[in-house]
């Protein structure tokens, strides 16, 4: 028997990254899959894949700093399905890489919409039904950000540290529902979004982040993946109020490096 089979989960930010990784693999498992996503194009080619790989799977368009958007994904997943399983609030971006004080507050309100209030949006619109379910699992993404500090992401570790708290915090409340909240606190994964810091910050990082990450790599989207799968399934049934940490040990031995974000060296 699949690990998800019948079950029926939404995740955001799904057409790329993580978030595609995670819902290929939940997928894998038997769970019909809501891609969600702002990039149309490549979220219906999500789908598409996962669909020819015998896997079910449908595409929205849903701005996460949208609570209109949030409310219609899940209100349209629940009114196609049945009910709502599984959400993993995944979509985020990255904006950072220079001091806090520099970070314009049009910069703040948009990293805080889309890392934060979506996270917010998101268990708003799923907690009654699962609650009158009294059944659901939440996976919410935070990041080895809110555990080990890096020079220029002060705003990014903020939300992410706010996720971790919520995330705690909801496995008390909703747990006597039978609702499970977890967090992933990824290490750098190689994923578009690192692609993009690097883009911007110099290729010198590429070599730092390894050196940063004790099991000597960067991780791959699946690997964060297979581990959303298991928080998931049933067989994390007694595991809530969890951050999992998956970045190859990153965040026991943090190493601070001031340099990483000078001017490209090479
Ligand atoms: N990649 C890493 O190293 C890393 C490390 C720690 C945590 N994370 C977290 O993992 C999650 C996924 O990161 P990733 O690296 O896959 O990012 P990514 O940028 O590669 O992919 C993010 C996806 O989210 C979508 N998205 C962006 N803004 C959106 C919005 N407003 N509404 C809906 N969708 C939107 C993008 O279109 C994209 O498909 C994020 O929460 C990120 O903070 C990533």
């Amino acid at each position: 028997m699949k690990r998800l089979e019948g079950k029926v989960a939404i995740i955001t930010g799904a057409a790329d990254g993580i978030g595609c990784a995670i819902a290929t693999a939940m997928a894998n498992e038997g769970a019909f899959v809501m891609v969600a996503d702002i990039q149309d194009d490549l979220g219906a080619k999500t789908v598409e894949k996962i669909c020819k790989s015998g896997g079910k799977a449908s595409y929205l368009h849903c701005d996460v700093s949208s609570n209109q958007d949030v409310s219609d994904l899940v209100e349209t997943t629940v009114a196609n399905h049945g009910k709502i399983d599984i959400l993993v609030n995944n979509a985020a971006i990255a904006i950072g890489g220079m001091p806090i004080f520099e970070m314009t507050t049009d910069q703040w309100d948009k990293l805080i919409s889309v890392n934060l209030s979506s996270v917010f949006y998101g268990c708003k619109a799923v907690l009654p039904h699962m609650i009158a379910a009294r059944s659901g699992v939440i996976i919410n993404m935070a990041s080895a950000q809110a555990h080990a500090p890096l020079d220029g992401w002060a705003a990014y570790a903020g939300a992410k540290g706010a996720i971790l708290s919520m995330t705690r915090q909801m496995a008390v409340e909703f747990g006597p529902h039978n609702i499970r909240v977890n967090s992933i606190s990824p290490g750098t994964i190689n994923t578009p979004m690192v692609e993009q810091v690097v883009a911007e910050a110099g290729s010198h990082l590429t070599e730092t982040w390894v050196k940063m990450h004790p099991i000597g790599r960067i991780g791959q989207p699946e690997e964060v993946a297979e581990a959303a799968v298991y928080l998931a399934s049933d067989l994390a049934g007694f595991t809530t109020g969890l951050d999992l940490r998956v970045d190859g040990a990153l965040t026991c031995a943090p190493r601070y490096v001031p340099e990483m974000f000078a001017p490209d060296q090479n």
